[in-house]
């Protein structure tokens, strides 16, 4: 029977591994982790992460052929193919600092696989690393190797959270790159196998390493900068009376550019684009190639200004000043459908709004108190690591409170801000929120999930992102 272990239980490593495990039931999979207590999570009935599906794969699985164990050296040791799938943060020390992905876990996980492995190994990079980490890796297994070979493959993770299971089931594609001899090809083989229990083999692509490892950075850039541009645009509608939905679907309509991923909002989150992308900016910069750096960098900087752009609103439109205002903040997680908030575009709102001496009232139907209060105290590139590992706040942030319903956020509030375009918002009872809030009552939509003409009838003043503005907001501009 082939073994898999994968290295690293998180977002990618356990979503992925049960998919196999459903999918293989010939398969033996392990899921190793530094984290016990993450482990103890997949172990419980209480996973670790919410993601739609995820619970009845694992159910199902789970006691068979899926297992979750902290005892990484010897699943390792035991497996045939080995996935790495370890946080790759971006560094905020040393040479490229603010920039560089940061390997020092996918190094140790090489390591440490180097110094278990009594039998031949596919290593599979499943973390998204910069174009030629195989090569480093390789050096590292072969140099350690004791006459052992390893076959190191790319196989760059495309899903999607809150739509994991589901990517996972009916991926566009599956990319594996490997070297282009003779093990090589038999490695990039094995692992084609195992994908073609369910996916089509012609959704399976092969390429050279430096491709498919490429290949993740360019995907994920390409699909910031789309929102990106929508977003820049937003900032030109509200600027001229026009409506940046219209304008997305009349662009999007092009079979060339087509509908997606065309949603002005108040910046794109998530454990990756920015990541990614910064980390791309590097590969340029040390390639001589500053000029494309500054191409990508721009993506980043779009998303600064649009999460700037929004607090400034806010506070513009409240007379300049939010001091002492008790403001409602619905959603943190930075997309809907999950759970997690690693660079939820929430957070640089939220302190932008502390800076202006806020009240903040936050309500996530799935994050919770303790998660925000971290979120908001951690520094930049922090989160990225894992969690025993992240430093701890000190001290909660003061003018925060975390609520567990809509309702309690907003009452007596000055003004709500939309943040996460969880389906709840959009069928709240607006009337009995806005009899309970202080007036004028203000809703700033960063996600335009609400019906802003019912608001407005009801008596709200409406900001929704890239819409025509309220004459109250034309006559309050926002300048930084
Ligand atoms: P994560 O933080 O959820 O999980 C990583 C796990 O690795 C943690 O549980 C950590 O404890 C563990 N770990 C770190 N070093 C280890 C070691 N030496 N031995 C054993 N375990 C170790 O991260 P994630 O979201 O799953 O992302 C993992 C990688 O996949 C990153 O490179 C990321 O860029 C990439 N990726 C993420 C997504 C996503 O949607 N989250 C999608 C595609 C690719
Ligand atoms: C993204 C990619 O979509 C995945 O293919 C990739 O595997 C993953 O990053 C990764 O490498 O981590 P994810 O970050 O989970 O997935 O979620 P997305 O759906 O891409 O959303 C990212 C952010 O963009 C969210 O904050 C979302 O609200 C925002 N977004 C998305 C918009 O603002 N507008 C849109 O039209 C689409």
């Amino acid at each position: 029977m082939v073994k898999i272990c994968c290295i690293g239980a998180g977002y990618v490593g356990g979503p992925t591994m049960a998919v196999i495990a459903l999918k293989c039931p010939n398969i033996q999979v392990a899921v190793v982790d530094i984290s016990t207590a993450r482990i103890n999570a997949w172990n419980s009935d209480t996973l670790p992460i919410y993601e739609p599906g995820l619970d009845e794969v694992v159910k199902k699985c789970r006691g068979k052929n899926l297992s979750f164990s902290t005892d990484v050296e010897k699943h390792v040791a035991e497996s045939d193919i080995v996935f790495v799938s370890v946080n790759t943060p971006t560094k905020t020390q040393g040479l490229g600092a603010g920039k560089a992905a940061d390997l020092t876990y996918w190094e140790s996980a090489a390591r440490m696989i180097a110094d278990v492995a009594k039998s031949n190994k596919i290593v599979v990079e499943k973390s998204t690393v910069p174009v030629k980490t195989a090569e480093a890796i390789e050096k590292i297994l072969t140099h350690n190797s004791k006459g052992i070979n390893f076959s190191i493959l790319s196989n760059p993770e495309f899903l999607a959270e809150g739509t994991a299971i589901s990517d996972l089931l009916n991926p566009d594609r599956v990319l594996i790159g490997g070297r282009e001899t003779p093990e090589g090809k038999k490695a990039i083989e094995a692992l084609r196998d195992v994908y073609a229990h369910w996916v089509p083999v012609d959704r399976i692509l092969c390429t050279n390493l430096w491709s498919a490892e490429l290949s993740k950075l360019a995907a994920n850039a390409f699909l910031a900068q789309r929102i990106s541009s929508v977003n820049a645009m937003s900032a030109l509608c509200e600027a001229t009376g026009a409506d940046v939905s219209q304008v997305a679907h009349a662009v999007g309509k092009d079979t060339r550019i087509g509908p997606k991923f065309l949603n002005a909002s108040v910046g794109f989150g998530g454990s990756c684009f920015q990541k990614d992308i910064l980390n791309l900016v590097y590969i340029c910069e040390c390639n001589g190639l500053p000029e494309v750096a500054t191409y990508w960098k721009q993506v980043i900087k779009v998303n600064d200004y649009q999460k700037t752009r929004f607090v400034n609103q806010i506070v513009s439109s409240m007379f300049n000043t939010v001091s002492g205002k008790k403001i409602a903040v619905l959603g943190f997680a930075f997309k809907k459908d999950t759970g997690d908030t690693r660079e939820t575009p929430a957070i640089d709102v939220c302190k932008g709004l502390i800076g202006d001496k806020a009240k903040l009232s936050i309500y996530d139907p799935q994050v919770n108190q303790d998660q925000i209060q971290r979120d908001l105290s951690m520094k930049k590139f922090d989160w990225d690591h894992p969690v025993h590992l992240q430093p701890m706040s000190p001290t909660s942030v003061k003018d925060v409170s975390v609520v567990w319903d809509a309702y309690t956020a907003t009452k007596d509030a000055h003004g709500i801000c939309i943040l996460t375009e969880w389906d709840e918002f959009k069928n709240l009872d607006y009337q009995k929120i806005f009899n309970d809030m202080q007036k004028p009552a203000f809703v700033f939509d960063g996600r335009n999930v609400v019906d802003a003409e019912k608001l407005r009838k009801i008596g709200f003043i409406v900001y929704s992102i890239g819409k025509p503005l309220d004459d109250w907001l034309k006559d309050m501009p926002a300048v930084a």
